[in-house]
């Protein structure tokens, strides 16, 4: 793709190259911004594979526009350009909650904020659909942002809620073992965090996606 397509845009750095989209940070009218786009697939079908990159950034630029109205904390979308496979987004400060946790610089405390932070967004009614620790970003005042809603869901089932908490417990488990009871502390943050309101736009408590979480997990243990 041709960058000097996308108007007013200054490229910067590289910031990740993923299976799917690359991120790249520069500035976009003078604010600092982060370029992701999805690079065509050789292995799909090229008009397949631009239906689905279409209809994949349209869908996350859905969902961060609802986000930015109810003051979600996540990145503002600037731009965006289905066929040509990009968005812009504002730069959100701070590291991947997984370096920080890595480091030392978070801990429990965060950990439970990050629940907390997951049943406001399922309040939302929305799922995030790939809830590691990679795609939340902490600031060095501790405020947590949520990024990379690639495969979200508006209205969600109930058990894509309980997914993404299992998604965030194997995560935990697998990177973040150090942290004894970090599930437990993540579950209770998610918990203490239901509004309880019957006008949350998702009608299903905490208590009940907790629960189905913990049927996802004894299914996984089982199979395992
Ligand atoms: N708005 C943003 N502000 C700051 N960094 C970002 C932003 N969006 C993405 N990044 C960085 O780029 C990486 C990849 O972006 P992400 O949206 O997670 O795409 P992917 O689908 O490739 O995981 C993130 O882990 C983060 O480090
Ligand atoms: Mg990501």
């Amino acid at each position: 793709m041709d960058e000097a397509a996308i108007p007013m845009w200054i490229e910067d750095t590289v910031l990740h190259i993923g299976a799917e989209a690359t991120a790249i940070s520069g500035s976009w009218m003078g604010r600092k911004a982060v370029l992701k786009k999805r690079e065509p697939r050789a292995y799909r079908h090229p008009s397949l594979d631009r239906k689905l990159t279409r209809q994949r950034l349209a869908a996350e630029a859905r969902i961060l526009s609802r986000l930015q109205s109810i003051d979600f904390p996540s990145p503002s979308l600037l731009d965006v350009d289905t066929d040509g496979g990009w968005m812009l987004l504002s730069k959100i400060d701070g590291v991947p909650l997984y370096e920080a946790l890595q480091n030392g610089d978070a801990g429990p405390q965060e950990i439970r904020k990050f629940g907390e932070l997951i049943r406001k967004l399922h309040e939302s009614d929305i799922a995030h659909g790939d809830l590691t620790t990679h795609n939340v970003l902490i600031d060095n005042q501790g405020n947590l942002t949520l990024i990379d809603f690639g495969l979200a869901r508006i209205a969600p089932e109930i058990e894509q809620l309980g997914l993404d908490l299992q998604v965030l417990n194997e995560c935990l488990t697998a990177s973040h073992y150090n942290f004894e009871s970090a599930v437990e502390t993540m579950v209770e943050g998610y918990l203490s965090a239901d509004s309880g309101k019957s006008s949350a736009v998702s009608h299903l408590s905490a208590k009940e996606v907790v629960e189905r979480f913990n049927a996802i997990r004894g299914r996984v243990r089982y199979h395992a």
